[in-house]
């Protein structure tokens, strides 16, 4: 479902962050993306968003050529993924429940059809009481939690989700981390960048590492 060809990418005139990235993520896998800081794990995770362009090489996302591609189908491939930010990107002038809800509401939904999944959810990552407050008075770890919670209530076909766990306790990034193993379980493929090798060892799962550049694919 994404396919990366001899991928490289540079900012603007600076060094090649990543170079000659060849790989791809199939339907319904499960994989950690880790490597040190800097790395260039959130840089990767932008070009599958298509929020950023590769310098050179291919990529092919739901079997589209994205260099091919433009407005509407862009928008279309990319609701097909949820995201986690790193920064939580949650809108501040919209409640917690507002927030989770928003992905549902783009695509037209009736509040009256989805209000109690957004619940549930909710529920699930332990905002239920936190839901009818706005993003700034949320705690790291609460953010982190709502951010989680949007990026799966659309049920996507593809999770990318940018240490997703940094900002909470150990027993709680576990119980999101079963979390994604549940969405993954029910078909969605999943990418998640990390450093945490506690959180990692949890799961024996693809591991693919970035390094100078370069990846490596620890299967
Ligand atoms: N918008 C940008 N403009 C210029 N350089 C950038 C930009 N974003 C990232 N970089 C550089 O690209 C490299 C990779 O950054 P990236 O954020 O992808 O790393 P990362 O692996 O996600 O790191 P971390 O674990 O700290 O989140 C770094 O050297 C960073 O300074
Ligand atoms: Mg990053």
């Amino acid at each position: 479902m994404v396919r990366f060809d001899n991928v490289g990418l540079r900012y603007g005139m600076g060094p090649e962050v990543l170079r000659d990235l060849t790989f791809s993520i199939e339907p319904r896998s499960f994989q950690f993306l880790t490597g040190p800081s800097g790395a260039g794990k959130t840089t990767l995770l932008r070009l599958v968003l298509l929020a950023l362009k590769p310098t050179r090489g291919l990529i092919t996302l739901f079997g589209e050529d994205v260099s091919q591609i433009g407005g509407d189908a862009l928008t279309a491939l990319r609701r097909r993924m949820g995201v986690v930010f790193q920064d939580f990107r949650l809108l501040d002038h919209l409640t917690t429940y507002e927030n989770v809800a928003l992905p549902l509401r783009v695509q037209g939904r009736e509040e009256v059809s989805y209000r109690a999944e957004v619940v549930e959810l909710l529920r699930w990552v332990g905002l239920g009481e936190r839901m009818h407050v706005l993003p700034p008075v949320l705690s790291g770890g609460e953010k982190q939690r709502a951010a989680i919670a949007r990026a799966l209530i659309a049920r996507p076909e593809l999770l990318l989700a940018d240490e997703p766990t940094g900002n909470v306790d150990p027993s709680l990034a576990k119980r999101l981390l079963r979390l994604f193993i549940e969405l993954n379980r029910l078909g969605t493929s999943v990418i998640i960048a990390t450093h945490d090798l506690a959180l990692m060892d949890q799961v024996d799962a693809r591991r693919l590492v970035l390094g100078e550049g370069r990846l490596h694919i620890y299967e």
